[in-house]
């Protein structure tokens, strides 16, 4: 029972500190304006822009996939583009995004699987 509780305990103070960081409404909004021609607006991958891309981007709205990727990968990804963390460059750096923005976005892609 004392195992349960602080089981839960530990689990939504986790969730919480990952809430913390970034705004997804925000992030929505940076999502659609940066992001989506490419990966589609709900994050599948299905953007105006997808078809040509090779390798096409994962389905960013898959829940158990997303999981997987650490806040660090996905901050560099997003800040510094898909050829500093050995993927593909047509993964573009967010240049124009501050670290509050990528945040943001951060927190809109894991509601995605929600
Ligand atoms: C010009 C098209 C394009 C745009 C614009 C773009 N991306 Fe990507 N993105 C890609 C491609 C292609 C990949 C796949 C890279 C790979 O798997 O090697 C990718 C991969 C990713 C990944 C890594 C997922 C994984 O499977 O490891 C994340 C996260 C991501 N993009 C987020 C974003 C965000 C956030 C934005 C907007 C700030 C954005 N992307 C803008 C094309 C784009």
């Amino acid at each position: 029972m004392i195992g349960v509780i602080i089981f839960t305990g530990v689990w939504i103070a986790t969730a919480a500190a990952a809430a913390e960081k970034g705004d997804a409404a925000k992030g929505e909004a940076i999502f659609a304006k940066s992001c989506a021609s490419c990966h589609g607006k709900t994050g599948k991958g299905d953007g105006a822009a997808a078809a040509a891309l090779n390798p096409k981007p994962k389905d960013l709205s898959d829940k158990a996939y997303v999981a997987k990727l650490e806040d660090k990968y996905l901050f560099e990804i997003i800040q510094k583009g898909g050829a500093a963390v050995g993927k593909s460059p047509l993964m573009p750096k967010a240049a124009s995004l501050n670290d509050q923005d990528i945040w943001d976005v951060i927190a809109y892609i894991r509601s995605l699987g929600k």
